[in-house]
């Protein structure tokens, strides 16, 4: 029996025990056919419509990631002057660029201005500074329908109850404000939240968004945002999206709207989740086991510094361990919780789950970890951040982000 991660022949010519001992533990390891088949998936979703999808760099940030998203055609989108910083960095030409922050400051706002890079508002606020700053200019608008959906409420980014986007039945409003300014909505986005498999929700929100579409006569593009689901339970059977019948429906739905209005907009999607999730995983090294109270506990250096997916939003991700370069599996297993090196009893990766009999010295290998893993890891603890590496076509492993040092934690204090 093979474990997912040798189906998959993640590792290449190479294996867990050994990239730890060449790169250090934890260890973020990519997969370069994996993150390649899925970019080829959204950059094909609609043929038969202009069409393109962004790539969200919030999910993963690493250059030659981006790179490889700029090389199999994709457009991308950023939250932040830094993601654009980033992105430029990477190759992207402003106008492949969609910038679609909230709350920025006016000089964050220039930016993206002086950058040529085209950007949404997301509230009657920053429409009007959009307006002082850039009279006569392009934008895109940030609706929020009021509803939303997403995995846990931290991530559903539409609805009644959430930050974002301007509230649907404020477009009178924007309308005024654009004309104030004399600015041209050439774009309207929207995001309802992250995280669906079932795609019908996705779906009705598209086509409840193309009515308010008709509202705006400059528009060159409508944006239906990204949320698409990884399938994070894989080990348990877990389906992935149905991108197939995803795009049958799709399609359907823009031509029909097409036909019925004679409107000819480019149309396009932000998906990072899908991506590059699955493409991703984390290491660690097993440095303790223990039973505390009839509890035991598989301790590793995977704190929720280096992936706080767990402790944020109690998301499950599947773990193997590899024992010797080898995927332990065995009919013998034991409840462990999987936990880091943090000071926080939180501080739990993986809760109660069946493993192996898992000794000391040990690889815990976490899945689907290439989406909101480095993205989001910090220093906490003054914890180094991992390196990450690619294991590439050929199946060789190469460093694409050395791992941070004790100096780059003084960096800032030089002052
Ligand atoms: N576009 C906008 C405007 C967004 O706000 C987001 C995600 C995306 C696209 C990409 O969504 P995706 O396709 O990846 O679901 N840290 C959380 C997810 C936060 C999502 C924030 N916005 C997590 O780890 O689940």
């Amino acid at each position: 029996m093979e474990s997912y991660t040798q189906q998959m022949n993640f590792f290449g010519n190479t294996n867990p025990d050994e990239l730890l001992k060449k790169y250090g533990s934890p260890l973020y390891v990519y997969n370069e056919d994996i993150l390649r088949r899925q970019m080829k998936r959204v950059a094909g979703i609609l043929t038969s419509h202009r069409f393109t999808s962004n790539f969200s760099i919030k999910t993963n940030s690493n250059l030659t990631i981006l790179r490889m998203a700029l090389e199999e055609g994709l457009n991308a989108d950023a939250m932040s002057p830094g993601e654009i910083f980033a992105l430029k960095k990477a190759g992207f030409p402003s106008e492949r660029i969609f910038f679609v922050p909230n709350n920025v400051s006016e000089e964050e706002m220039q930016y993206a201005i002086d950058e040529g890079v085209i950007l949404s508002v997301d509230s009657l606020s920053q429409l009007e500074m959009f307006g002082r700053l850039c009279p006569g200019g392009r934008l895109s608008v940030r609706l929020n329908p009021g509803v939303g959906a997403g995995h846990h409420e931290k991530v559903v980014t539409a609805g009644k109850k959430t930050k974002f986007g301007v509230a649907a039945q404020d477009i009178p409003k924007v309308l005024e404000l654009a004309k104030k300014y004399d600015l041209h909505i050439v774009g309207l986005n929207q995001h309802i939240g992250s995280l669906f498999m079932d795609f019908q929700p996705y779906l009705d929100a598209v086509s409840n968004f193309l009515h308010y579409a008709e509202d705006f006569p400059e528009l060159e593009f409508v944006d239906f945002g990204g949320g698409f689901g990884t399938p994070y339970h894989k080990l348990e059977g877990e389906a992935e999206f149905d991108m197939e019948s995803f795009k049958v429906a799709f399609d359907h739905l823009l031509t029909e709207w097409k036909n019925k209005t004679g409107r000819d907009v480019l149309f396009k999607m932000e998906p990072g989740r899908y991506i590059v999730a699955e493409g991703g995983v984390l290491l660690g090294r097993v440095y303790a086991v223990k039973e505390n109270f009839g509890h035991r506990y598989v301790g590793t250096d995977i704190g929720m510094n280096v992936l706080i997916r767990p402790e944020l939003y109690d998301s499950w991700h599947d773990v193997e361990i590899y024992r010797d370069g080898k995927p332990l599996i065995s009919s013998e297993k034991e409840v462990y919780s999987v936990v880091g090196n943090i000071c926080e009893s939180g501080d739990i990766v993986a809760k109660d789950r069946e493993l192996p009999i898992v000794k000391e010295n040990d690889v815990a290998v976490v899945l689907d970890a290439g989406a909101y893993g480095f993205s989001m890891s910090s220093n906490y603890n003054n914890r180094l951040r991992p390196a990450e590496v690619l294991i590439d076509h050929d199946g060789n492993d190469r460093l694409i982000r050395r791992r941070d040092t004790f100096e780059d934690l003084m960096r800032n204090f030089d002052v």
